[in-house]
């Protein structure tokens, strides 16, 4: 697939972080769910590092009641950095470096009422303007030699039109997501003929399911403008999205990686473990503790804080 002119850049990625989390009540009563940790870093600051790592100069928030503790991560932190630096710390002013954004590349708009995805989207309307952009929904995390977003890009270079990454799904997850209606399939590329929210297993098109890392056109925002109500009574972006088909291309991308769910409890922690296992510092440690959980006999000295778990 080879277009005859290069697509619109994608310089903007929208982040909305309104929802209420209610899956991870009361951890979410004040504390956004976003900023619930994956491996020391919380999910927003994941999403935003795959994006950079993408290219995007414009990170877009779409925040809420309560959120502010998100944009407050990204700020330049100087009492905390003169106190390290006075302790000789470089390596945690390095850690806490990390979670920097360039100054003026953040921007911020609110969602009154989490009306749903779509909703959420339209809000960032006038931020984005009349180009394409991504979205990452912070709670959807891939874990991939190259980010699921770089990956998207290099994908779009050839596509253009609108892109969203897929993954296969157990038939009865359907009711999940929304599922593509597939046409032609081209390695990793799959022409997308329809699109439902959230289908009952028995009427799903396919089980090819979205997961939260689009490329859209801005004309979306026309469609998310009619503030139609879809599955569960919110304006859902997937129904903008199909009005899109046989308008402008619209492609699926099965990207390479693992998606954890960390919106939904088992998820998150199955991130937590993924990571931890990932991280030769922690793998040690938590490798034999699966193995004590699952024999259900544990050392006698277990010390949780030992780098192997165990002192004797
Ligand atoms: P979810 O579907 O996981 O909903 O949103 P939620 O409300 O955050 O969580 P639960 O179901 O109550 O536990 C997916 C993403 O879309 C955002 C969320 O913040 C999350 O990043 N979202 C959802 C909004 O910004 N606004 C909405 O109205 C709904």
């Amino acid at each position: 697939m080879t277009l005859t002119k290069a697509p619109k850049p994608v310089r903007k990625a929208v982040f909305p972080v309104a929802g209420l989390g209610t899956r991870f009540l009361p951890a979410t009563k004040v504390m956004p769910k976003e900023m619930l940790p994956l491996a020391g870093k919380p999910l927003i600051q994941h999403a935003v590092e795959e994006a950079r790592a993408a290219g995007i100069e414009e990170f877009i928030f779409v925040t809420g009641r309560y959120k502010e503790m998100l944009e407050e991560h990204f700020d330049h932190q100087p009492e905390l950095m003169n106190t390290l630096e006075a302790r000789g710390r470089a390596d945690l002013m390095d850690r806490l470096k990390s979670a920097d954004l360039p100054e003026g590349s953040l921007f911020l708009t609110r969602q009154a009422r989490p009306l749903g995805l779509g909703h959420a989207i339209w809000c960032a309307r006038k931020l984005v303007g009349d180009e394409p952009f991504a979205i990452l929904l912070p709670d959807d995390v891939v874990q991939a030699r190259e980010g699921c977003l770089s990956q998207m890009m290099k994908t779009y270079e050839q596509t253009g039109g609108n892109l969203v990454a897929v993954m296969d799904v157990p038939r009865e997850d359907t009711r999940k997501y929304g599922v593509v209606d597939p046409g032609a399939e081209d390695g990793q590329i799959v022409q997308v003929r329809g699109l439902v929210e959230k289908p009952d297993p028995a009427r799903a098109p396919s089980t090819l399911s979205i997961i939260g890392r689009y490329i859209l056109q801005p004309e979306v925002f026309n469609h998310l403008a009619a503030f139609d109500r879809g599955a569960g009574g919110e304006i859902q972006l997937t129904d903008a999205m199909e009005k899109l088909i046989g308008q402008q291309d619209f492609h699926a991308f099965r990207y390479d990686g693992t998606r954890y769910d960390c919106g939904s409890p088992a998820g998150f922690l199955q991130a937590n473990l993924a990571w931890g296992l990932a991280d030769p510092e922690t793998a040690p440690a938590l490798r034999a503790f699966i193995a004590w959980q699952e024999s259900g006999k544990m050392p006698a000295a277990f010390d949780s804080s030992a780098k192997t778990g165990t002192q004797s």
